[in-house]
């Protein structure tokens, strides 16, 4: 090997080392450009006919959306065409308590709090404080802040909380959209708090495409092992969907 290509392989390794490490902290800002109607499918005509055709969103989560949208971050949004499905699949099945694992402002979690019964619930898990600041005068103005139960911490000692206070089989729906290193636990978690007929919904299962890399980052790995495990898992039906960054839906038996 000349001089040269040894410099270029190295450049390449510290390069894809800086990449894994940068991955394990952050959500990588290409997330989400697959399908959302806000990031890859932005400009699609056929996505704005889609929501010019489908989106009956709450005046209060319209103002929502254009608020979060103004941040840095707002690739991290769920799709409001995602939600929509998600807050009519919980009505569907009449769903009174929800969990939510990964709340950023609070899109999901205030659509959930719109269509839950007044005796209802939605444990939001974040570990941001601030995002969630920038969502709760919404939640206030569309009266539902009190179906919306908070906890500010790492989710899976919010899991284990509620698993440990007996609510095991209580949950109705869980959608999980946090780190993704950890997503294996959620949905193990997830499934005990859920009843049977309860669903989970699993965000970003196709990680911007990277499932299909032949060398994965740990988070990719993380999503390509669940995503491989949930198909051969007989305690649910599933069906994974090309909608937002790749959704799929666990129905338990
Ligand atoms: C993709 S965003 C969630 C989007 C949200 N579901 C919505 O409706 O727009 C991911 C969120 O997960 C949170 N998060 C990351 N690691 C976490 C952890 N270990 N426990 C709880 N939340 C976490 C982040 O702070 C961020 O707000």
């Amino acid at each position: 090997m000349n001089k040269l290509a040894i410099i270029g392989t190295a450049a390449l390794g510290v390069t894809f080392a800086a990449g894994v490490l940068i991955g394990r902290k952050c959500f990588p800002s290409d997330v989400g450009n697959t399908f959302k109607s806000h990031v890859g499918a932005k400009n699609d005509p056929l996505m704005k006919y889609l929501l010019d055709h489908s989106l009956r969103e709450h005046p209060v989560l319209t103002k929502l959306r254009m608020c979060t949208l103004q941040e840095p971050r707002a690739f991290m949004m769920v799709a409001c065409e995602q939600s929509q499905l998600m807050a009519n699949l919980a009505k569907l099945i009449k769903a009174k308590k929800v969990i939510e694992i990964g709340v950023y402002t609070g899109y999901n979690l205030l659509n959930m709090a719109l269509v839950l019964p007044e005796d209802g619930k939605v444990v939001g898990c974040d570990i941001s404080e601030d995002y969630a600041n920038i969502g709760r005068p919404y939640w206030k103005e569309a009266e539902v802040e009190h179906k919306i139960d908070l906890r500010i911490k790492p989710a899976l000692e919010t899991l284990d909380e509620l698993l440990k206070a007996g609510e095991a089989g209580t949950f109705d729906f869980a959608f999980i959209d946090a780190d993704k290193i950890n997503y294996s636990e959620y949905y193990e978690k997830c499934l005990q708090l859920l009843r049977k007929g309860g669903i989970i919904a699993l965000d970003n299962v196709l990680w911007g495409k990277r499932v299909l890399n032949p060398v994965k980052d740990p988070s990719t790995q993380s999503i390509h092992q669940l995503n491989e495990r949930i198909f051969r898992d007989t305690r649910v039906n599933i069906s994974m969907l090309t909608v937002g960054d790749g959704l799929t839906l666990a129905f338990k038996l």
